[in-house]
This record gives structure tokens, sequence and C-alpha cells, in this order.
């Protein structure tokens, strides 16, 4: 297998070269992303202000002739290949069951799936070569950069014309359908949009987005991820149950969705359901609320005023739709202690990372703190990163 310690383009080159002894036609590349604020709103058609972040997953890739499509990456031992025409028998997953294939290959081969049903297929075969920097499990979207990086490269070589607010589309096809993670549509969307110093503001009702600017570095201002090592998977499990407690709730109030709430129907909505559904509605409701503040702010006073907001939506998180664990809220509490302005977990929760908004001199002193809080309680240590904020998906070579 390849050096895992090359550049993630040399890396997916020298796989495409290892697998079929020629050059790849061309690198298309994606990133993972970090989200500001807007946690499980996205299914609940409400809004939410991730960014993309500059660690990206690239795919090396070439045309074939035969009508077969080979996936191989750097972080499985075998490639996987498919006709093409074959497709439609290996998805959709079945609710609830393992992909046909090896997880990791559902997303490309989920990609191309959802890219050919019900278009007229070229027919024209696929090597696809994978190399990542993003991290696994980390909460920061990994699965989103390959969708990215695969779609954009599909999408050009088949002479598709998709814009790229529908290649985030066929990512979340592909994740829900092919890989039967039922996620919303922040991180395709964050991953292919995504823009240098801006985070993106998505209403996921009217998938309408907007660029808001962040002005890190004039603020002199830094965001730290903290990776926790607590691996999370929205396949199964607590994410779900999160979306059926949101269902239920909209129903029992008779929305279309939690997004049609407010602030000021949480009294009616505390005398009609049980405390835990209520719990869950409220925490989306106040968040939904939190990411437009976050975006007045951020409008007019600029990165510095979003502080609270952020620890606000960690304490929703925590206590109102209970998806951190110990470790999350240890970073948390930790950075806050030394001086962070603001700190939240990122992504599906259960695991991953957490942001800390901080001053840009005052990184290595947070990070200390951090790791320092991490040993005091025994857990593993933290990967601590700063992240900015950066393009989306493109063709590299
Ligand atoms: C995961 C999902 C997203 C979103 C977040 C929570 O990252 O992929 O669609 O629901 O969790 O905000």
């Amino acid at each position: 297998m390849t050096q895992p310690t090359l550049a993630p383009h040399e890396a997916a080159s020298a796989l495409f070269n290892e697998l079929t002894g020629h050059a790849p036609m061309g690198l298309w590349s994606a990133p993972g992303r970090v989200n500001l604020i807007g946690e499980h709103t996205d299914y609940n058609e409400g809004f939410v202000l991730p960014f993309a972040i500059s660690h990206r997953t690239v795919a090396a890739v070439g045309l074939r002739d035969d009508g077969r499509i080979r996936v191989a990456s750097t972080f499985a031992e075998e490639p996987v290949e498919v006709h093409l025409a074959d497709l439609a028998q290996v998805f959709p997953t079945a609710p609830g069951s393992a992909p046909a294939v090896p997880e990791w290959a559902a997303y490309p081969l989920g990609v191309a799936w959802a890219l050919l049903d019900g278009r007229s297929a070229s027919g024209t075969g696929v090597d696809i070569a994978i190399a990542s920097e993003v991290p696994v499990g980390a909460g920061l979207s990994s699965s989103a950069a390959i969708e990215g990086a695969t779609a954009s490269a599909l999408n050009e070589l088949w002479n598709l014309g998709l814009s790229a607010k529908e290649l985030a589309s066929i990512g979340r096809t592909a994740e829900n359908e092919a890989v039967g993670a039922p996620t919303g549509i922040m991180d395709q969307t964050a991953s292919m949009l995504g823009a240098p110093d801006a985070a993106i503001f998505l209403d996921c009702r009217l998938l309408d987005s907007e660029l808001v600017p962040l002005g890190m570095a004039e603020a002199h201002l830094a965001i730290l991820v903290i990776d926790t090592h607590v691996k999370h998977a929205h396949a199964t499990g607590g994410y779900r149950d999160r979306r059926d407690a949101c269902e239920r709730g909209a129903a029992v109030m008779g929305v279309a969705a939690l997004r049609d709430l407010s602030v000021a129907d949480l009294a009616r909505a505390a005398e009609l359901m049980d405390d835990v559904t209520f719990r869950r509605v409220r925490h989306i409701v106040t968040e939904n609320q939190r990411v437009l503040d976050t975006v007045a702010a951020l409008r007019t006073h600029g990165a510095r005023a979003i502080g609270d907001l952020l620890v606000a939506s960690h304490a929703s998180m925590r206590d109102d739709f209970e998806i951190s664990v110990a470790e999350l809220d240890t970073a948390v509490e930790a950075a806050l202690a030394a001086g962070a302005l603001g700190a939240r977990m990122t992504g599906g929760g259960f695991g991953g990372a957490a942001i800390a908004l901080v001053e840009a001199a005052a990184v290595d002193a947070v990070s200390d703190a951090v790791v320092a809080a991490f040993a005091d309680a025994g857990f593993a240590e933290p990967h601590l990163f700063t992240v900015s904020p950066s393009a989306g998906a493109r063709r590299n070579k």
C-alpha cells in the first residue's frame, strides 16, 4: 500500500498508478468541514452555518472502456470492482442493514449509482483511487469529502453538467441510500460550496445558501479543533433515534418540520409532549434561533461576538439533545476556563470533535490546558489543531 505520509494528491496518484499501471486523467479534491453552529437542524429543515476546512480528500480518476467501476483507497487493503450496470442491484441499502460492499466503498460507489440513477448511463467505466487527510470518525465529515471528490470527478468525466449544489444532493443520496446513514444535507453542502475565510449560511428547506465572511485573521482569532478520538457513527443508534424524536415532536405540533416552530411555541410544546421529546424539540428550536443570531452577530460585530452563542449551543446539545460525551464536555470546559471566547462540540455528536474560538495568540495555552484536563480525567490524549475556512470541491490537475 502507498505510504500514508505522502500528501493526499501524491498518495492518490501513486495508488492510481499502482492500480492501473498508468497516470490518472485528473485529480479532484473536496474538503472536510467544521460546523460553527446549527447542529441536527439540517434534517429538521432549519439553518446551519458550517465551513469547509483545509484538510482534503483527493480522488485520482481515469475512464476505462469496459463499463466497470473500480475503487481503491489508501485506507483499504483491496480495491472493489463492480459493473456499472450492476450498481442498481447493489444499492439502495435497506434501512438498518450494512451495505453489500465494504462500507468505505459504498461512498464512492454510492455516488456513481446516485449519478447514474435516472440518467442515461454513458456506460463508460472508471478507476478511482482515493486518499484523504480528513481524520475519520472525528465528526469532520470525511465521508462528505469522499462524496464531493468523487461526484466532482464523475460529473466532469461523464459530462453530466450538474451544479455544485446538485452534486451536494447526490452526495447526500449516496450517504442516505447507499451507506444507510440517515443524515441531512449540511456536510455535503459545506464540502461542495466552501470558500476561504467564510462560513456557509444554509437554509436546509429552501437549499438557499449565502457566504458569511468570518474575518478570523483580521480579528486575530483562530478556531481550534479538539478531536477527542471517541469514534462516532451515524448509520446506527443515537443519530437515528434523535431524528425519530424530532419527527415525533413535529407530528405532535402539527407542523411539517421543527423548522416551522419558534421559541414562542415552546410553552405549548411542553404541555403536549413527554419531557424527552420536548427537550429534543427545544434544542432544535433554540438552535435554529442561535444560527440566525450568530449570522446577525457576525455581520454586525464580527467573530468576536459569537462566543456566548457557541457556549449556549453546547449546553443545549449536552442537556436537551443529549448527544455530548464526557470527553467533549471536558474539552469545552477546559478551553473556556483557559480563556476561549466560545466552545462547543461540532457535528453529529456521541464522540468526535469540539471546536474552540480562541485568540490567535492563545492557541498554545488553550491547547495545553485541554491536554492537561484530559490527562487529569484519565482520557486518551486528544488531537488538537487549528483550521481555516477554506475552498470547497475543485479539480486540482
Ligand atoms: C452529521 C450529519 C449532518 C448533520 C450533523 C448534525 O454530520 O451528516 O447531516 O445532521 O450530523 O448537525
